[in-house]
Formats: C-alpha cells, sequence, structure tokens
C-alpha cells in the first residue's frame, strides 16, 4: 500500500486568491526537447503580508525577475510544485523564463508533441507544466502571446483571442503574435503549431459581425471537416436563437488533434477536438459519429458562454460549466434530431454510465466536497447528472422562466467566476422563490429511488398517489434528505388511449419533494394505467406497483414515446432476469414490439431503439449479487426468442429498407440505416437455432459486401458475430485491408473486436494488443481495444479472471505514462461488491495489485483506494 497518501482539496477551505494577475504577457520559443516559455504577469496582492507562491510542475526555471531585476538564489525557493517568493510588492511585474520538454511529454496535459505538431492541453491543471502561475480558475487574465517556431515545419502558429501580427525571425523562423481581449482563467489557454490544412468557412452573427470560421486539420483531410463545420455554423444559430447567445470574437478556431486524453477542449477561440470527434465522411464515420461530432462542436462551442465568459470559482463548481453546457448541447441535438430520439439516448447513457457510478464506490455528489485529483471528477455524475439537474429546473419553472433565469445568470455573472449558488439564485432573482431545496442535488449523491403505488376508487372516480422517495447511503453521506423531484405524469386507458382527470386534463406536473406523500387525481372515469416520469422528467429510478398489463399498455400507446421506449425495456429486463418467464409474457412481448415494427406512424430510429434490448450492463443494475454468465446467457435466450417470433416482420421490413444511393448524414437517414442494421441483427439473432444457416450467412454477408457506408459495414460485422468462425473473420481481414491506412478506423476494427461478446474474444484480444498497429501511448487506440473490452461485460468478467488481470497489466502500463487516461479504467474494477463469486473476490485482487504497485499515480491511487474502501 502506498503510504505518502496525498492530502485532498477540500470545498470548506476555499479562499479567494492573494494575488491578481490582470496581465499575462506569454513569449514562446518552440523547440521540440528545450521549448523557452517567457512570462510576463502583471500582478496585484489582494491579500496583505503573505508571500508569492505560483505552481508549476516539471518546469526548468532559468530565470526570475521583479520589475525588471533578477532575483537572487535566495530569494525564491522551488520545490517539485511551486515556486515561492517570499518578498513581492503590492504591484509589479514578475517575469519568469522556463524550459520545458513538449517531445518528452506523454501525459497529453501542458504543451506536448503530436504528429510532429505542438498543442496543449491546459484544463483542468495543464497550465501549471507551461509556465510558473496561479493555476486556479479564479484568476482571470489578459492574455497577449508570441509564438516564434521554423516557418517551413510549423506554418501555422496559432493561439487564443485575434490574430495581432507576424513576421520573420531570421534563421529560418518567423513568429505570430495573438491577443485575446476577454479576461479567462488559464484553463481556457491554448497553443497549436504545425502544418495543418484548414476548412474555412463564415458565420453572420446576430447582430450583423462576420465571424471567420476556420477548422485545422491534417493534411489532406480538409474535406473531412466539412460536417464539423455545418454543425458549427447551426450551433451557433441555435445559440442565438434559444439562449440569445452570440459569438464575441471575429474569430473561431478547432484543431483536430490525434493524441489527446478526452473529447474535446473549449479553450477561448481555439477548441482543440479529438479527430475521433471532428472528422467525417461517408466511407469512414458511422452515424453514430456525425451525431457525437454534432453534439461535441456544439458542447465545446456553447462552453464559449458556459464557461468561458462565465466561469467557475473552483473546481468544485465544475458542473456549473459543463452539467449546463450538456443540457444545451442536448438541446440542440434534440433539435436537430428529434426530441423523443435523443431524449431516450441521453437517458440510457444516463443509466449507463451515471447511475452505476451513483451506486458504487465512486459515487460523488455531483458537486463534490473534496478531490485529490480533480481529473478523475470528469465524471458521468458532473456531466451527465449535471445536465439533469438543469432540465428539472427547467421543467419546474417553465420554458420561457428558464430563458429568463439564464439570461439573468449570463448578464449578472459575465466576466466573472462562478459558483452554483450563482446559478441558482438566478433561478429565484426571476422567480421570487427560494430553490435552497433544488441546491440540494448539487449536494446530496446516490440516484433516488421513486415509488409509486396508484390506488383507485370507483364510486368517488378518484385516483390516488401513494408516493415514497428514498436515497441509499453513499460514501461519507449516511442520511439522505428529501429531494425535489418533478414527476410528469398522465393516464391511459388499458389499450393505451389517454385518460383524462382533473377536469379533462391528459398530462400534469407534480413536484414531490417529502420522503412520502398523497396525490390524488380527480374525475378519472374507470381504473387507469399510470405513464409517471414522461421524458423521464426526474434522474431516479422509479417503481410502480402496478400489474404487467399495465406496462403493455405503455407500450402500445403511451402519448409520450419516451415512456413507450421505457415500457418495452421494462418488460424485457423482467422477461431476462425471470429464469422462467411466463411464456405468455414473452409472445405478448413479441407482438407487442411487432406491433411498433409496423406501425408507419413511428419513426425508424424510434423502432431501432425499441427493438435493442436492455444491455448487460443495464440488466446487471437490477440483479443482486450480479452473475454476469447468467445475464448473458438469458439474454441471448431471449433475443433468439424474439427473432424467431419476429423472423418474418423483421425480414419484410429489412428488404423494404433498401439504402439510397446518395449518402445523407441527417437524423432521417441515419434512422433508417439504424433501423435496417437493428432488423439485421435481429435476424441474425436466430442463427444459432436457424435450419437454414446458409441462408443467414448470405444475408450478413451480403449486407457487408453492399455496404456503401461505414454505419452498415460496422453493422453487417456486428450481424456477423452471431455466425463468428470464417464468415466473421473474412470480413474483419477485409475491413482491416480496406482500412489500414486510416487509423480513426483501425480504432473501430479494434474495437469491435474486443466487443464482440463471444468467449473467443478473451484470446482474441490478448493477441490484439500485440498486433503491430496496437499502441498503448496513442489514447484512442489504447481506449479502442481496452476500453472496448472492459465494457464487454461476459467476457470482461469471465469466471477466470484473465479479463481483469488483462486490465489490471493494461491499467498499470499507461499509469507510468498517462496517469488520466489510466485512471478512467479504474470504475470497470470498482463495483466489484456487487458480484457473486468467484466475480468479487478476483476484482478485488486486481484492485489490490494496482493499489499495491510502487510509484502508482495520483489518480489511479485515488480511484482505486476508493473503490477498496467502499
Ligand atoms: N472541458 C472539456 C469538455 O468537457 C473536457 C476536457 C477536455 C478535459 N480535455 C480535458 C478535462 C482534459 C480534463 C482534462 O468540454
Ligand atoms: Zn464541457
Amino acid at each position: 500500500m502506498r503510504t505518502d497518501t496525498p492530502q485532498p482539496v477540500r470545498l470548506v477551505d476555499y479562499k479567494a486568491p492573494d494575488f491578481s494577475i490582470p496581465d499575462t504577457e506569454l513569449d514562446f520559443a518552440l523547440a521540440p526537447e528545450t521549448t523557452r516559455v517567457t512570462a510576463r504577469l502583471r500582478m496585484e496582492r489582494q491579500t496583505a503580508g503573505v508571500p508569492l507562491v505560483l505552481m508549476g510542475e516539471r518546469l526548468k526555471l532559468i530565470r526570475v525577475a521583479i520589475d525588471g531585476r533578477a532575483l537572487e538564489a535566495t530569494e525564491y525557493q522551488v520545490t517539485a510544485e511551486t515556486l515561492t517568493i517570499a518578498n513581492v510588492p503590492d504591484a509589479f511585474v514578475l517575469e519568469t523564463e522556463v524550459e520545458i520538454n513538449p517531445s518528452d511529454n506523454k501525459t497529453l496535459e501542458g504543451l506536448y508533441m503530436s504528429s510532429g505538431r505542438y498543442c496543449t492541453q491546459c484544463e483542468a491543471e495543464g497550465f501549471r507544466k507551461i509556465t510558473y502561475f496561479l493555476d486556479r480558475p479564479d484568476v482571470l487574465s489578459r492574455y497577449r502571446v508570441r509564438v516564434e517556431a521554423p516557418k517551413a515545419a510549423f506554418p501555422h502558429l496559432l493561439s487564443n483571442g485575434n490574430l495581432i501580427e507576424t513576421g520573420e525571425a531570421g534563421d529560418g523562423r518567423h513568429f505570430a503574435r495573438w491577443e485575446d481581449p476577454f479576461f479567462k482563467p488559464c484553463y481556457l489557454f491554448a497553443l497549436v503549431a504545425g502544418e495543418l490544412d484548414v476548412f474555412e468557412d463564415s458565420f453572420t452573427t446576430m447582430s450583423g459581425r462576420k465571424v471567420d470560421l476556420r477548422i485545422f486539420v491534417d493534411t489532406g483531410m480538409a474535406q473531412r471537416a466539412a460536417y464539423a463545420m455545418d454543425a458549427l455554423k447551426r450551433s451557433m444559430k441555435w445559440d442565438e436563437e434559444a439562449y440569445g447567445r452570440e459569438y464575441d470574437l471575429d474569430l473561431f478556431m478547432i484543431v483536430a488533434v490525434r493524441d489527446f486524453n478526452f473529447g474535446a477542449m473549449e479553450n477561448k477561440g481555439l477548441n482543440i477536438f479529438n479527430a475521433s470527434l471532428l472528422l467525417a465522411d461517408p466511407a469512414t464515420a458511422t452515424d453514430l459519429d456525425y451525431e457525437r461530432i454534432e453534439s461535441v462542436v456544439a458542447h465545446e462551442y456553447f462552453h464559449n458562454w458556459s464557461g468561458n465568459r462565465v466561469t467557475c470559482r473552483d473546481w468544485f463548481q465544475l458542473c456549473l460549466k459543463e452539467g449546463l453546457t450538456v443540457y444545451r448541447d442536448q438541446g440542440f441535438s434534440a433539435s436537430q434530431r428529434g426530441e423523443a430520439t435523443a431524449r431516450i439516448k441521453d437517458v440510457r447513457a444516463l443509466r449507463a454510465r451515471q447511475f452505476p457510478e451513483d451506486s458504487g464506490p465512486l459515487s460523488h455528489p455531483v458537486r463534490p466536497s473534496s478531490y485529490v485529483k480533480i481529473d478523475n471528477f470528469y465524471t458521468a455524475t458532473i456531466y451527465e447528472k449535471g445536465a439533469e439537474i438543469v432540465g428539472m429546473l427547467r421543467t419546474f419553472v417553465g420554458a420561457e422562466t428558464y430563458r429568463k433565469a439564464l439570461d439573468h445568470y449570463f448578464a449578472a455573472n459575465d466576466g466573472t467566476a462562478a459558483t452554483l449558488e450563482d446559478f441558482v439564485a438566478s433561478f429565484s432573482a426571476v422567480t421570487g422563490k427560494d430553490f435552497a431545496s433544488w441546491l440540494q442535488w448539487y449536494v446530496q449523491a446516490g440516484t433516488p429511488r421513486l415509488h409509486i403505488r396508484p390506488e383507485y376508487d370507483a364510486t368517488a372516480k378518484t385516483l390516488t398517489l401513494h408516493l415514497r422517495q428514498q436515497t441509499l447511503p453513499t460514501p461519507g453521506q449516511p442520511d439522505k434528505i428529501a429531494l425535489p423531484i418533478p414527476i410528469r405524469f398522465g393516464l391511459l386507458t388499458e389499450d393505451g388511449k389517454p385518460m383524462p382527470f382533473d377536469g379533462g386534463k391528459t398530462e400534469a406536473l407534480h413536484v414531490f419533494d417529502t420522503e412520502t406523500a398523497e396525490l390524488v387525481l380527480h374525475d378519472v372515469a374507470g381504473a387507469p394505467v399510470l405513464s409517471a416520469l414522461r421524458h423521464f422528467s426526474a434522474p431516479v429510478i422509479l417503481t410502480i406497483d402496478e400489474p404487467v398489463s399495465h406496462a403493455f399498455a405503455r407500450v402500445r400507446g403511451d402519448a409520450d414515446p419516451f415512456n413507450r421506449w421505457e415500457a418495452a425495456q421494462g418488460l424485457a429486463r423482467g422477461l431476462i432476469l425471470d429464469a422462467k418467464p411466463d411464456a405468455a409474457h414473452v409472445a405478448a412481448f413479441a407482438e407487442a414490439l411487432d406491433a411498433c415494427l409496423n406501425d408507419d406512424r413511428l419513426e425508424p430510429a424510434f423502432k431501432a431503439l425499441i427493438l435493442a434490448l436492455p444491455t448487460e450492463s443495464d440488466l446487471a443494475q437490477m440483479m443482486n449479487p450480479i452473475d454476469p454468465a447468467f445475464i448473458h446467457a438469458r439474454r441471448v435466450a431471449l433475443k433468439a426468442e424474439l427473432s424467431q417470433r419476429l423472423s418474418v416482420t423483421a425480414r419484410t421490413l429489412y428488404d423494404q429498407l433498401d439504402p439510397p444511393l446518395t449518402f445523407s448524414p441527417d437524423a432521417g437517414a441515419a434512422g433508417r440505416r439504424s433501423f435496417r442494421n437493428a432488423l439485421l441483427d435481429l435476424i441474425l439473432a436466430g442463427f444459432a437455432h436457424s435450419d437454414d444457416k446458409p441462408a443467414l450467412t448470405n444475408l450478413a454477408e451480403a449486407h457487408f459486401a453492399r455496404a456503401t457506408n461505414m454505419t452498415d459495414m460496422v453493422g453487417a460485422i456486428q450481424a456477423l458475430m452471431h455466425i463468428q468462425g470464417l464468415p466473421y473473420q473474412r470480413a474483419l481481414d477485409s475491413f482491416y485491408l480496406h482500412f489500414r491506412n486510416e487509423p480513426l478506423v483501425i480504432d473501430k476494427w479494434f474495437a469491435l473486436q474486443a466487443g464482440c461478446p463471444h468467449p473467443e474474444t478473451l484470446k482474441r484480444v490478448e493477441s490484439l494488443k500485440t498486433h503491430p498497429d496496437f499502441d498503448a501511448r496513442t489514447p484512442n487506440r489504447w481506449r479502442s481495444l481496452v476500453q472496448a473490452f472492459a465494457g464487454n461485460q461476459s467476457v470482461f468478467h469471465d469466471p477466470s479472471g484473465e479479463g481483469y488481470a488483462f486490465l489490471t497489466e493494461q491499467i498499470l502500463k499507461v499509469d507510468t505514462f498517462n496517469p488520466m487516461t489510466a485512471a478512467r479504467l479504474v470504475e470497470p474494477l470498482s463495483r466489484f461488491r456487487f458480484y457473486s463469486e468467484p466475480y468479487t473476490g478476483l476484482m478485488r485482487k486486481a484492485l489490490e495489485t494496482i493499489t499495491a504497485t510502487p510509484k502508482l499515480s495520483k489518480n489511479v491511487a485515488e480511484l482505486a483506494g476508493k473503490a477498496l474502501e467502499g
């Protein structure tokens, strides 16, 4: 075990900074191993009588001066993480010169090199690897930056803000000077230098200003930026219309890089993207890629207001920018792709990633109260649950008041580093109401359980809803209080028609904020079916005391498409987790699906979603203790049975959905492709029991051979996974040969194989890790194998423990040079207590191996330690 346990940072210890830095001048003389960074910081004292303590890591200090006077070695003190100067005036200019080594920086944090280019990643605390600074988000400064490098190899020299000057610097070098007029925290600083192709366009803002838009990509790839550019312009327009937010600089740039720890970064005026979330064309990107590109481009752009103009006081407030920005990008995606399907996908993601996190040892409030490494808190809880809280506030106050509250928030906090209290205060300001109870959603961890028992009184024509809520204890929070839960609901007849109540209403909203309550509805003509939590109006686990026939009624006709899908998922969960499900229920479920598939009023995208059975990890959350092998076997069995029962419908619809000749990435076309691929998957799920295996093999192989886009190729390979053997291998081989020079597609090739739910996968993954194209130093490639594998429930949880051993080995390997990325894969091991034997003991052993490793990073140590503590 580690003994040098690092001290956590605590929210209650927050103190305003002792010094401010109104102006920052940076000069970069770029060289791969010896980059010189000169910083001139105009500083002003805010607290009397304290020394100046600057943060800095991995910096070689060359010179430090105050107001032009170089300091003697005795006048300052340098540690591995700080530079302290005991005596400084109240107002002064601090000059430092440091040397750094970008080419040796494999943490991908600070200034590093990717494909021969310089680039930066400063959020959360990477700026301190570039120069000595007050690296905290409440220190806002105006930046002027000069970048110098050899002209031939680094023709583009980019930083934040406006380009002021370019010129020759002798010796084949050139320079550029950039000025960002907006005050910003240092985590939004960015610099890129290198050879890049640019895709250009422009956007005229609502006040008539023309903004130049430039997307920089690998040479030869400019056309693959067209979709991202289109998404950017739509985002800019939408933010003006939906939030009244206008872009503020004359230039907006995005750079795509291949080596990146996360998805993308909102640096002021110079977003940096993981290339996998930016480049797209039909041959190499799936519809899911297009969808994610659209949403991430929007997300980073929206940060310009929610994050940059109004930033965070400290990192505990991270969800102030992330939760709000996710909520904003979800609204954008819904507007582009359809409310219902967008909501279903968001909830599916919330349940897949946030619910498990919130029920295990890594559970934390949306506003945590302490952390060791803030990098570990870029979690589904902060992003996705944070977004849900904003959504609940909007549901509660209504769309119009929500807009007023947000206008108030942006106006009142522009140019400042704000807190969640400031955000919630804007809702009070425009409504005059107290929102203190809503703030509790940020403070209390754990997913509330909501239980509803409906009771109908035929004589009084009333329906009483007996409501109960409970949140189980989470680490550090044994006692929970009741939270305000907005419940949007309606009533249905047994055949799924709307049933009015309370004098003709078809839908209502009730905010339930006590431990128990009774809600009485009047004028209810007959015994109704309850449709509660419509549009998933709160991030809770809902159970209703009702006969199974009610769920069927909602599948048949709930006016709320979300609840229609939800009811089908619930039925499927029941049928899978029941070792001997009622044959009549299986038949009825198949019939209900059949009706949906043949319902012309439903969109293909929705049909694809309703056909997708709950995932194995989704099902695991309903089982105690979890038996991954049982879940897998039962899910496969139900799918095979549905395949048989729906084979005629599936085949007819599949044949009707022949793809059009020209590709369009729009939501309608993508929906048809996803439905067609879902049908193919359903058909092939019957392979093992089929008496015409050659016909099914032909169908899947023809799908592959005739695919004209990446979505259909991937769909075919997934279908071939049901067949395995030669047909599967042939497709993989041909895919590899075809795309061997396309790194982003080879990532998919690794991920597809690692995600294949077949016992053979374990061996395959072992051999893929020695494949010449495997590279643990490139996070995209590493994740494509290791993350996809760790998410492959039945294979990862092999009773031999080999899956855990593989993950452990990989985490420890990557931890030696990129702790931030390594730590993100600790989570799959963390919930070991919920599993049955032998899984639980083997997972614990894997975690113990990790924590016993010498020189473990703080990142991995924090998460693995918490996981073992429970
Ligand atoms: N702020 C980024 C976003 O959500 C997230 C991010 C990108 C990030 N790179 C990072 C967070 C590196 C921590 C470290 O849009
Ligand atoms: Zn973000």
